[in-house]
């Protein structure tokens, strides 16, 4: 149907909103019908800032010439994936403490998504907890505040912990991806890749003795398996966090229970095997 008039900023903000589109990934509007698919070829850049570069960072070689798509707005900003990778490897690596590795994550610039997000979302809760929980990538509330599981999935995640008597405060919480993927798209493989250094690092600094992780992305990500959620949640696998072997119980993703409530039912199950492990002391 032709409409009667033009429409207004108003109708087409009204309408933009409607099919979901809640966030501009930059300030001019790009006519990519009118972009070749390739912009140039050149060198790729390194991923880490110059400020932070240490010695096992300048040690990434230069990678040949790379060829750039038009595919994202950022595409100049970021350096190709495997470059990416083998930055993120060499920067992770170097972090000694939880806080280098937050500054070395805000220093990098190896993951596109970093520049469509507002803030780095790095954890919270206990550093030195014995429980760590991750999720996949931050959605909109937490992009907002900077912090993990904050909106409605982590709203069921605080009444799932306190279901083990215990608080936010006593569990640390992270994600795969630090970013929030724009319009919560899912992170494609290759920024899965980029930021598994580090959050395998963030792993092994925290060194829990019990890692939770929720949801398919997490748990085949981090548990290196293709199988599903519903055949993995419920299951101790090991985890071995460069330090140690430690037990990782995978199960439902908070955001997934809330579409599919009847699934809370296993959950607890998952939950109550995490209270009897957390029930044996760490030396036992
Ligand atoms: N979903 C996630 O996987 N992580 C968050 O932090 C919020 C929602």
């Amino acid at each position: 149907m032709i409409p009667e008039h033009a429409p207004t900023v108003h109708e087409l903000l009204a309408f933009y909103l409607e099919a979901g589109v809640d966030c501009a990934l930059s300030d001019a509007p790009v006519d990519r019908l009118s972009e070749e698919a390739v912009v140039e070829e050149r060198p790729a850049a390194s991923a880490v800032r110059p400020a932070l570069r240490t010695s096992a960072t300048a040690a990434v070689p230069p990678a040949a010439p790379v060829r750039y798509t038009a595919a994202s707005p950022h595409a100049d900003a970021a350096p190709a994936p495997d470059v990416a990778i083998s930055s993120a490897r060499d920067a992770a690596r170097t972090a000694a403490t939880l806080e280098d590795l937050r500054a070395l994550l805000d220093a990098f610039d190896g993951c596109a998504l970093k520049f469509t997000a507002t803030k780095l979302v790095f954890a919270d809760g206990k550093p030195e907890a014995r429980i760590m929980f991750v999720g996949e990538a931050p959605g909109r509330d937490e992009d907002i505040e900077g912090l993990p599981f904050v909106g409605r999935s982590g709203k069921l995640l605080d009444l799932m912990i306190g279901a083990i008597g215990l608080k936010r405060s006593d569990v640390y919480i992270a994600n795969v991806i630090p970013w929030r993927p724009p319009g919560n798209r899912t992170p494609t493989p290759q920024e899965t890749q980029i930021c598994l250094p580090f959050i395998q690092r963030q792993i092994e600094l925290v060194d829990p003795d019990i890692l939770v992780t929720m949801g398919n992305p997490s748990t085949q990500t981090l548990l290196k398996t293709r199988e599903g959620i519903m055949r993995t949640r419920g299951k101790w696998i090991g985890y071995d966090t460069g330090r140690r072997q430690i037990r990782a119980m995978p199960t439902f993703h908070p955001a997934y229970l809330l579409r599919s409530p009847s699934y809370k039912r296993l959950a607890w199950q998952d939950f109550r095997a995490i209270r009897t492990a957390l029930a044996v002391p760490a030396s036992a």
